[in-house]
């Protein structure tokens, strides 16, 4: 087993960390934020993210997993040293660098002899070779071992992958990080760093034109009278195309995927190819926003200012509490500039949001819904499908459901005399 120290504390550092600890690794997990670091100690974990808090306990309680203020204090005592610090996009598309470089340098020059640092953050092809300039040690190893993690699921994808990469120039370097998973039954592949950064870039990229192409195409089913689940079932028969990643909603978002096809676009302008596909794929999800807060508006009829929009489903996804890039904020800015009043509930977020200054935040899906001419559905959180819809009648002034995510039981709201608009059917 190694000694394995992981610098940033984030959703990937923090569920890397605690997964290498359940391996059997130990573990020495580094933050600048001493706060964060005093709670995690005491096994508080700052992020919904399913089964961390129990494997982050078990790690603490096994003696496996160790939490330092500043990365040299992790890394001097560790053989591999993992970047998971954020590469958020700076304001021309690329990736910014500023806290990987900040990272590398600051823990160069106490790295014990001949260990390997990896770069799990996801970071712009050609960063291992920034990062060994950055560390400023000929005799450490810089590798290459992309993350894949979906938040809500980041602990399950972490033990269970379908693959692990890795990319290095050394072999042996290669070989050492790969007996890192050797208890995780997943194939191991072994490139060179460039293809690895690129296999990442690729998979988000690609995933983001699948759920575009399924959004474009739910848009088509509404103009030709088809129904968006049907033809996406009948599609996901086929397994060359899959049934993963066809669900239709209001556009995709979260912390990665607009970073990334953003970073790849800019990628491949750097290298004079016109990537057109990549800008289209961020159209379409950008055009998805606007017709979502569209069918809102539409719905509400003449003088908006005057009604009332209930919205449930506030997170960029269902099973976490991150609202990066929520596709629900995106929707609600564009209802909101409209003049309606909105009231908003979601099961992870408590109360109202810097982004959101004018929507209200209720604790109950009932409450929110109170008086409202519309009801719009952004969030796939199955706790909506079981709310009392008698109730809803009785709470709602008007009788018409936006379902951005097609979760709600169609006839189940029928009986109540509700129209329900969805997404592509
Ligand atoms: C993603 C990648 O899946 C993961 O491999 C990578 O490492 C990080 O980025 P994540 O951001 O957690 O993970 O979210 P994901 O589950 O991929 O969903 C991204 C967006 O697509 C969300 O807004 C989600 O609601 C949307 N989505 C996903 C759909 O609209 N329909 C689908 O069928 C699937």
């Amino acid at each position: 087993m190694a000694t394995i120290a992981v610098i940033g504390t984030g959703y990937v550092g923090l569920t890397t960390g605690a997964c290498f600890a359940h391996l059997g690794h130990d573990v020495i997990c580094a933050d600048i934020d001493e706060e964060k670091i005093a709670r995690l100690k005491e096994g508080q974990i700052p992020i919904v993210e399913d089964g961390l808090d129990r494997v982050v306990a078990e790690a603490l309680s096994a003696g496996k997993i160790r939490f330092v203020v500043g990365a040299t204090n992790a890394s001097e005592h560790a053989e591999f040293h993992y970047l998971c610090v954020p590469t958020p996009q700076g304001s021309d598309g690329r990736a910014d660098l500023r806290f990987l470089e900040a990272a590398a340098a600051e823990i160069g020059p106490s790295l014990p002899a001949n260990s390997v640092v990896v770069n799990k953050s996801t970071v712009p092809v050609g960063s291992t070779e920034v990062v060994a300039k950055h560390l400023d040690r000929p005799d450490v190893r810089v590798v290459s071992n992309p993350e894949f993690l979906r938040e809500g699921t980041a602990v399950q994808d972490f033990l269970h992958p379908d693959r692990v990469v890795i990319g290095s120039s050394d072999q042996e370097a290669a070989i050492r990080v790969a007996a890192l998973y050797s208890k995780v039954r997943a194939p191991i592949m072994v490139t060179d760093p460039v293809s690895a950064e690129t296999i990442k870039y690729a998979s988000n990229a690609f995933l983001a034109t699948k759920l575009s192409f399924v959004n474009a195409i739910a848009t088509l089913c509404e103009h030709v009278g088809a129904d968006v689940n049907d033809v996406t079932l009948g599609m996901g028969y086929d397994t060359r195309i899959g049934k993963e990643f066809l669900k239709p909603g209001p556009g995709w978002g979260g912390s990665c995927f607009p970073k990334d096809v953003a970073a790849l676009a800019r990628i491949a302008d750097d290298y004079d190819y016109d990537f057109a596909l990549l800008r289209e794929v961020l159209n379409v999800n950008e055009a998805q926003f606007q017709r979502t807060a569209q069918k809102v508006i539409d719905a509400l009829g003449p003088d908006p200012s005057s009604k009332k929009v209930a919205a449930w489903g506030l997170t960029f996804k269902a099973g976490t509490d991150d609202l990066r890039e929520s596709p629900a904020i995106e929707v609600l800015q564009r209802v909101s500039g409209s003049g309606a009043q909105v009231v908003a509930f979601d099961p992870a977020i408590p109360s109202e949001i810097p982004q959101l200054p004018l929507v209200t935040v209720e604790s109950d899906p009932l409450v929110a819904a109170k008086n409202a001419d519309v009801l719009v559905v952004l969030t796939e959180w199955p706790e909506f499908k079981f709310v009392d819809f008698d109730q809803l009648a009785d709470q709602m002034r008007g009788r018409t459901v936006v379902d951005g995510r097609n979760l709600l039981d169609r006839s189940t709201l029928k009986r109540r005399n509700f129209e329900v608009i969805g997404i592509g059917r």
